[in-house]
Protein backbone atom coordinates (compact mmCIF):
# COMPACT_ATOMS: atom_id res chain seq x y z
CA UNK A 1 0.00 0.00 0.00
CA UNK A 2 1.35 3.11 -0.81
CA UNK A 3 1.24 6.19 1.75
CA UNK A 4 -1.06 8.21 0.98
CA UNK A 5 0.21 11.23 2.62
CA UNK A 6 3.42 11.68 0.61
CA UNK A 7 1.12 12.45 -2.25
CA UNK A 8 -1.82 14.23 -0.09
CA UNK A 9 0.13 17.31 1.21
CA UNK A 10 -0.73 20.70 0.55
CA UNK A 11 2.73 22.49 0.11
CA UNK A 12 3.28 25.21 2.37
CA UNK A 13 4.40 28.20 1.03
CA UNK A 14 5.62 31.21 2.66
CA UNK A 15 8.97 32.82 4.28
CA UNK A 16 10.83 29.98 6.13
CA UNK A 17 10.94 30.02 9.84
CA UNK A 18 13.98 29.89 11.49
CA UNK A 19 15.03 27.55 14.45
CA UNK A 20 17.66 27.17 17.28
CA UNK A 21 19.02 23.57 17.61
CA UNK A 22 19.42 20.96 15.17
CA UNK A 23 15.89 19.66 14.79
CA UNK A 24 12.90 22.23 14.60
CA UNK A 25 10.58 21.73 17.61
CA UNK A 26 7.16 23.87 16.90
CA UNK A 27 4.69 23.52 14.55
CA UNK A 28 5.61 26.61 12.32
CA UNK A 29 9.33 25.52 12.05
CA UNK A 30 8.42 21.95 11.05
CA UNK A 31 8.10 23.68 6.98
CA UNK A 32 9.98 20.35 5.53
CA UNK A 33 8.06 17.80 6.91
CA UNK A 34 4.82 19.59 5.99
CA UNK A 35 6.23 19.88 2.55
CA UNK A 36 6.13 16.75 1.28
CA UNK A 37 6.64 17.51 -2.11
CA UNK A 38 9.56 19.69 -1.48
CA UNK A 39 11.30 17.97 1.23
CA UNK A 40 10.12 14.35 0.82
CA UNK A 41 13.85 12.95 2.55
CA UNK A 42 12.85 14.42 5.54
CA UNK A 43 9.04 13.66 5.08
CA UNK A 44 10.08 10.21 4.79
CA UNK A 45 12.85 10.22 7.81
CA UNK A 46 9.62 11.23 9.97
CA UNK A 47 7.14 8.79 9.18
CA UNK A 48 10.10 5.96 9.50
CA UNK A 49 10.53 7.12 13.29
CA UNK A 50 7.33 6.58 14.14
CA UNK A 51 5.76 10.03 14.22
CA UNK A 52 2.93 11.52 12.23
CA UNK A 53 4.45 14.32 10.30
CA UNK A 54 3.44 17.45 11.29
CA UNK A 55 0.09 19.00 9.35
CA UNK A 56 -0.54 15.17 8.13
CA UNK A 57 -2.81 12.64 9.67
CA UNK A 58 -1.63 8.70 8.74
CA UNK A 59 -5.18 6.97 8.68
CA UNK A 60 -5.37 3.59 10.61
CA UNK A 61 -6.04 -0.25 10.85
CA UNK A 62 -6.65 0.94 7.05
CA UNK A 63 -5.89 -2.93 6.21
CA UNK A 64 -8.84 -4.18 8.38
CA UNK A 65 -11.30 -1.57 7.63
CA UNK A 66 -11.14 -2.29 3.99
CA UNK A 67 -11.62 -5.97 4.86
CA UNK A 68 -14.60 -5.08 6.76
CA UNK A 69 -16.38 -2.74 4.80
CA UNK A 70 -15.29 -5.21 1.36
CA UNK A 71 -15.96 -2.69 -0.93
CA UNK A 72 -16.60 -3.66 -4.91
CA UNK A 73 -17.01 -1.72 -7.82
CA UNK A 74 -19.86 1.21 -8.19
CA UNK A 75 -20.07 1.01 -4.19
CA UNK A 76 -21.82 4.23 -2.67
CA UNK A 77 -19.40 4.88 0.36
CA UNK A 78 -20.12 7.54 3.07
CA UNK A 79 -16.75 8.60 4.69
CA UNK A 80 -18.13 10.24 8.26
CA UNK A 81 -15.10 11.39 9.76
CA UNK A 82 -13.03 12.90 6.28
CA UNK A 83 -10.31 14.32 8.34
CA UNK A 84 -7.20 14.43 6.17
CA UNK A 85 -8.80 11.65 3.81
CA UNK A 86 -6.26 9.05 4.14
CA UNK A 87 -8.69 6.76 4.77
CA UNK A 88 -11.01 8.29 1.73
CA UNK A 89 -7.83 7.87 -0.41
CA UNK A 90 -7.41 4.38 -0.05
CA UNK A 91 -11.51 3.76 -0.51
CA UNK A 92 -12.13 5.76 -4.18
CA UNK A 93 -9.95 3.16 -5.75
CA UNK A 94 -11.83 0.10 -4.39
CA UNK A 95 -15.53 1.51 -5.82
CA UNK A 96 -14.04 2.12 -8.52
CA UNK A 97 -15.55 2.48 -11.63
CA UNK A 98 -18.97 3.67 -11.34
CA UNK A 99 -18.74 4.21 -6.94
CA UNK A 100 -19.18 6.91 -5.05
CA UNK A 101 -17.83 8.24 -1.66
CA UNK A 102 -19.83 11.43 0.34
CA UNK A 103 -16.53 12.97 3.31
CA UNK A 104 -18.26 14.63 5.78
CA UNK A 105 -16.51 16.38 8.14
CA UNK A 106 -17.38 19.28 10.95
CA UNK A 107 -14.16 21.23 10.46
CA UNK A 108 -14.11 24.05 8.17
CA UNK A 109 -10.01 24.69 8.25
CA UNK A 110 -9.38 21.12 7.42
CA UNK A 111 -12.13 20.17 4.66
CA UNK A 112 -10.82 22.66 2.00
CA UNK A 113 -7.44 21.13 1.89
CA UNK A 114 -8.34 17.39 2.07
CA UNK A 115 -11.12 18.29 -0.88
CA UNK A 116 -7.91 20.09 -2.55
CA UNK A 117 -5.66 17.07 -2.35
CA UNK A 118 -8.45 14.42 -3.38
CA UNK A 119 -8.74 16.45 -6.42
CA UNK A 120 -4.97 16.62 -7.16
CA UNK A 121 -5.33 12.72 -6.95
CA UNK A 122 -7.93 12.77 -9.80
CA UNK A 123 -10.54 11.99 -7.85
CA UNK A 124 -13.42 14.75 -9.15
CA UNK A 125 -16.97 15.47 -8.12
CA UNK A 126 -18.47 12.59 -9.74
CA UNK A 127 -16.72 10.06 -7.54
CA UNK A 128 -16.30 12.27 -4.47
CA UNK A 129 -17.84 15.11 -2.69
CA UNK A 130 -17.08 17.07 0.38
CA UNK A 131 -20.04 17.73 3.13
CA UNK A 132 -19.86 20.12 5.75
CA UNK A 133 -21.38 18.81 8.06
CA UNK A 134 -21.99 16.69 11.56
CA UNK A 135 -22.02 12.86 11.18
CA UNK A 136 -25.40 13.33 13.34
CA UNK A 137 -27.14 15.01 10.44
CA UNK A 138 -25.81 11.89 7.78
CA UNK A 139 -29.45 11.51 6.73
CA UNK A 140 -29.72 15.26 5.88
CA UNK A 141 -26.69 14.92 3.57
CA UNK A 142 -27.64 11.48 1.77
CA UNK A 143 -31.74 12.27 1.14
CA UNK A 144 -30.96 15.58 -1.05
CA UNK A 145 -28.09 13.66 -2.93
CA UNK A 146 -30.38 10.96 -3.51
CA UNK A 147 -29.42 8.52 -1.43
CA UNK A 148 -31.76 6.39 0.46
CA UNK A 149 -28.67 4.16 2.26
CA UNK A 150 -25.14 3.59 1.40
CA UNK A 151 -23.50 0.06 1.05
CA UNK A 152 -20.39 1.09 3.33
CA UNK A 153 -19.30 3.75 5.73
CA UNK A 154 -16.78 4.68 8.06
CA UNK A 155 -16.65 6.94 11.00
CA UNK A 156 -13.01 7.41 12.16
CA UNK A 157 -13.84 8.89 15.86
CA UNK A 158 -12.30 12.17 17.47
CA UNK A 159 -9.47 14.38 16.53
CA UNK A 160 -7.37 14.49 13.49
CA UNK A 161 -3.21 15.14 13.77
CA UNK A 162 -3.63 18.16 11.78
CA UNK A 163 -5.77 19.48 14.23
CA UNK A 164 -3.75 18.00 17.22
CA UNK A 165 -0.49 19.08 16.12
CA UNK A 166 -1.59 23.05 15.23
CA UNK A 167 -1.06 25.01 18.38
CA UNK A 168 -3.67 27.69 17.16
CA UNK A 169 -6.68 25.00 17.36
CA UNK A 170 -6.12 24.79 21.48
CA UNK A 171 -6.24 20.71 21.61
CA UNK A 172 -2.82 19.42 22.89
CA UNK A 173 -1.22 20.33 25.71
CA UNK A 174 1.77 19.45 24.03
CA UNK A 175 1.87 23.09 22.35
CA UNK A 176 1.34 26.46 23.88
CA UNK A 177 -1.80 27.80 21.83
CA UNK A 178 -5.13 29.34 22.93
CA UNK A 179 -7.70 27.14 25.12
CA UNK A 180 -10.20 26.73 22.23
CA UNK A 181 -10.54 23.00 21.32
CA UNK A 182 -13.58 23.33 18.85
CA UNK A 183 -13.01 21.11 15.30
CA UNK A 184 -15.64 24.01 14.06
CA UNK A 185 -14.40 27.24 15.55
CA UNK A 186 -17.05 28.96 13.79
CA UNK A 187 -19.47 27.58 16.64
CA UNK A 188 -20.25 27.02 19.89
CA UNK A 189 -17.97 27.78 22.78
CA UNK A 190 -13.83 27.38 23.17
CA UNK A 191 -12.97 25.60 25.78
CA UNK A 192 -11.49 28.73 27.72
CA UNK A 193 -15.27 30.32 28.37
CA UNK A 194 -17.05 27.40 28.70
CA UNK A 195 -14.95 26.31 31.71
CA UNK A 196 -15.33 29.48 33.08
CA UNK A 197 -18.91 28.39 33.15
CA UNK A 198 -18.52 25.25 34.93
CA UNK A 199 -19.37 25.09 38.38
CA UNK A 200 -17.11 22.38 40.40
CA UNK A 201 -19.64 19.47 40.95
CA UNK A 202 -20.41 19.32 37.26
CA UNK A 203 -17.26 19.34 35.63
CA UNK A 204 -16.05 16.80 38.19
CA UNK A 205 -18.84 14.40 37.02
CA UNK A 206 -18.16 15.24 33.72
CA UNK A 207 -13.81 14.17 33.92
CA UNK A 208 -15.70 11.13 35.12
CA UNK A 209 -18.09 10.79 32.52
CA UNK A 210 -15.86 11.36 29.33
CA UNK A 211 -12.32 10.43 30.72
CA UNK A 212 -13.15 8.07 33.77
CA UNK A 213 -10.28 10.58 36.08
CA UNK A 214 -10.24 8.98 39.32
CA UNK A 215 -9.06 12.88 40.81
CA UNK A 216 -11.51 14.61 39.07
CA UNK A 217 -12.84 16.18 42.57
CA UNK A 218 -9.77 17.66 43.31
CA UNK A 219 -9.01 18.78 40.10
CA UNK A 220 -12.35 20.33 39.30
CA UNK A 221 -12.11 22.67 42.52
CA UNK A 222 -8.85 24.00 41.04
CA UNK A 223 -10.07 24.83 37.84
CA UNK A 224 -14.15 25.16 37.64
CA UNK A 225 -15.12 28.67 37.54
CA UNK A 226 -11.51 30.16 36.34
CA UNK A 227 -10.54 31.74 32.77
CA UNK A 228 -7.27 30.18 31.30
CA UNK A 229 -6.47 31.72 28.14
CA UNK A 230 -4.30 29.38 27.05
CA UNK A 231 -3.34 25.16 27.00
CA UNK A 232 -0.53 26.00 29.21
CA UNK A 233 -2.41 27.96 31.64
CA UNK A 234 -4.48 25.03 32.39
CA UNK A 235 -2.35 22.64 32.41
CA UNK A 236 0.12 23.74 34.87
CA UNK A 237 -2.99 24.87 37.37
CA UNK A 238 -3.74 20.73 36.88
CA UNK A 239 -0.12 20.20 37.32
CA UNK A 240 0.08 22.18 40.36
CA UNK A 241 -3.19 20.57 42.12
CA UNK A 242 -1.47 17.03 41.62
CA UNK A 243 2.15 17.87 43.24
CA UNK A 244 1.85 14.96 45.25
CA UNK A 245 2.57 12.49 42.58
CA UNK A 246 4.86 12.07 39.87
CA UNK A 247 4.98 13.96 36.53
CA UNK A 248 4.08 11.21 34.09
CA UNK A 249 0.85 10.55 35.99
CA UNK A 250 0.25 14.56 36.13
CA UNK A 251 1.09 13.95 32.37
CA UNK A 252 -1.97 11.44 32.43
CA UNK A 253 -4.30 13.53 34.12
CA UNK A 254 -3.62 16.71 31.87
CA UNK A 255 -4.06 14.65 29.35
CA UNK A 256 -7.23 12.65 30.55
CA UNK A 257 -8.73 15.96 31.31
CA UNK A 258 -8.22 17.80 27.70
CA UNK A 259 -10.14 14.66 26.74
CA UNK A 260 -13.02 15.39 29.02
CA UNK A 261 -12.97 19.01 27.83
CA UNK A 262 -12.66 18.44 24.14
CA UNK A 263 -15.42 15.88 24.60
CA UNK A 264 -18.07 18.23 26.17
CA UNK A 265 -16.81 21.80 23.80
CA UNK A 266 -17.58 19.43 20.49
CA UNK A 267 -20.73 17.98 22.03
CA UNK A 268 -19.03 14.35 20.77
CA UNK A 269 -20.88 11.96 22.95
CA UNK A 270 -24.58 13.56 21.94
CA UNK A 271 -23.59 13.64 18.13
CA UNK A 272 -22.51 10.02 18.80
CA UNK A 273 -25.36 8.82 19.96
CA UNK A 274 -27.74 10.49 17.00
CA UNK A 275 -25.46 9.20 15.14
CA UNK A 276 -25.56 5.23 15.81
CA UNK A 277 -29.63 5.98 16.23
CA UNK A 278 -29.47 7.04 12.67
CA UNK A 279 -27.01 4.54 11.19
CA UNK A 280 -29.83 1.40 10.22
CA UNK A 281 -31.38 4.07 8.20
CA UNK A 282 -28.69 5.08 6.38
CA UNK A 283 -27.31 1.50 5.33
CA UNK A 284 -28.51 -0.30 2.18
CA UNK A 285 -29.84 -3.79 3.28
CA UNK A 286 -26.52 -5.82 3.67
CA UNK A 287 -24.47 -2.42 4.11
CA UNK A 288 -21.73 -2.36 5.99
CA UNK A 289 -20.74 0.07 9.05
CA UNK A 290 -16.97 0.56 10.52
CA UNK A 291 -16.56 2.47 13.25
CA UNK A 292 -13.25 2.91 15.07
CA UNK A 293 -13.17 4.62 18.57
CA UNK A 294 -10.27 6.17 20.80
CA UNK A 295 -11.62 5.52 24.12
CA UNK A 296 -14.14 3.93 26.27
CA UNK A 297 -16.96 6.52 26.52
CA UNK A 298 -17.29 5.83 22.83
CA UNK A 299 -16.71 2.18 22.48
CA UNK A 300 -18.86 1.33 25.10
CA UNK A 301 -21.60 3.56 22.81
CA UNK A 302 -20.56 1.51 19.78
CA UNK A 303 -20.49 -1.66 21.32
CA UNK A 304 -24.29 -1.41 22.81
CA UNK A 305 -25.64 0.08 19.47
CA UNK A 306 -24.32 -2.48 17.81
CA UNK A 307 -25.16 -5.39 20.17
CA UNK A 308 -29.07 -3.80 20.91
CA UNK A 309 -29.79 -3.63 16.52
CA UNK A 310 -28.23 -6.97 16.20
CA UNK A 311 -30.79 -8.41 18.85
CA UNK A 312 -33.06 -6.65 17.30
CA UNK A 313 -32.22 -8.01 14.10
CA UNK A 314 -31.51 -4.60 12.48
CA UNK A 315 -28.13 -5.97 11.95
CA UNK A 316 -27.78 -9.43 10.77
CA UNK A 317 -24.09 -9.73 11.65
CA UNK A 318 -21.37 -7.38 14.04
CA UNK A 319 -18.15 -7.77 15.29
CA UNK A 320 -17.73 -10.20 18.24
CA UNK A 321 -14.40 -9.17 19.37
CA UNK A 322 -13.14 -5.86 18.89
CA UNK A 323 -10.30 -5.36 16.37
CA UNK A 324 -7.01 -3.60 17.68
CA UNK A 325 -4.35 -2.43 15.15
CA UNK A 326 -1.19 -4.99 14.42
CA UNK A 327 1.92 -4.75 16.93
CA UNK A 328 3.44 -3.90 13.50
CA UNK A 329 1.10 -0.34 13.05
CA UNK A 330 1.39 0.06 16.61
CA UNK A 331 5.14 0.40 17.05
CA UNK A 332 5.34 1.88 13.85
CA UNK A 333 2.18 4.46 14.50
CA UNK A 334 2.18 4.93 18.10
CA UNK A 335 -1.20 7.23 17.63
CA UNK A 336 -2.77 3.77 17.20
CA UNK A 337 -2.73 2.44 20.33
CA UNK A 338 -5.75 2.90 21.71
CA UNK A 339 -7.81 2.32 18.63
CA UNK A 340 -10.48 -0.40 18.62
CA UNK A 341 -12.84 -1.36 15.50
CA UNK A 342 -16.21 -2.45 15.47
CA UNK A 343 -18.23 -3.10 12.26
CA UNK A 344 -22.21 -4.04 11.99
CA UNK A 345 -23.83 -5.50 8.37
CA UNK A 346 -27.21 -4.16 8.25
CA UNK A 347 -29.49 -7.13 7.69
C1 LIG B 1 -9.55 10.85 13.36
S1 LIG B 1 -9.96 12.11 12.24
C2 LIG B 1 -10.34 11.23 10.77
C3 LIG B 1 -9.16 10.95 9.93
C4 LIG B 1 -9.48 10.32 8.58
N1 LIG B 1 -10.09 9.04 8.73
C5 LIG B 1 -8.24 10.22 7.72
O1 LIG B 1 -7.86 9.12 7.32
O2 LIG B 1 -7.64 11.26 7.43
C6 LIG B 1 -11.53 12.59 12.79
C7 LIG B 1 -12.17 13.69 11.96
O3 LIG B 1 -13.56 13.68 12.28
C8 LIG B 1 -14.03 14.99 12.36
N2 LIG B 1 -15.21 14.95 13.24
C9 LIG B 1 -15.22 14.77 14.58
N3 LIG B 1 -16.48 14.75 15.04
C10 LIG B 1 -17.28 14.91 13.95
C11 LIG B 1 -18.68 14.95 13.77
N4 LIG B 1 -19.53 14.85 14.81
N5 LIG B 1 -19.16 15.08 12.53
C12 LIG B 1 -18.33 15.18 11.45
N6 LIG B 1 -16.98 15.16 11.57
C13 LIG B 1 -16.46 15.02 12.80
C14 LIG B 1 -12.86 15.79 12.89
O4 LIG B 1 -12.99 17.15 12.53
C15 LIG B 1 -11.68 15.09 12.22
O5 LIG B 1 -11.36 15.73 11.02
Amino acid sequence: MSDPNSELQTPVRGRRPRYSGKYPRRFEEKYKERNAQLYPETFAKVVASGKTPAGTHRPLMVKEILEVLDLKPGDTVADCTLGYGGHAAEMLPAIQPEGRLLGLDVDPIEMPRTEQRLRQLGFGPEIFTAHRSNYAGLPQVLHPAGLSGVDALLADLGVSSMQIDDPTRGFSVKFEGPLDMRMNPQRGQPASVFLSRMNAATLSDLLVENADEPRSKEIASVIAGKLFDTTTALANQIRAALGDVGRDEQDQAIRRVFQAIRIAVNDEFSALDTFLRNLPSCLKPGGRAAVLTFHSGEDRRVKKAFQAGHRAGIYSDISEEVLRPTAEERRSNPRSLPAKLRWAKRA
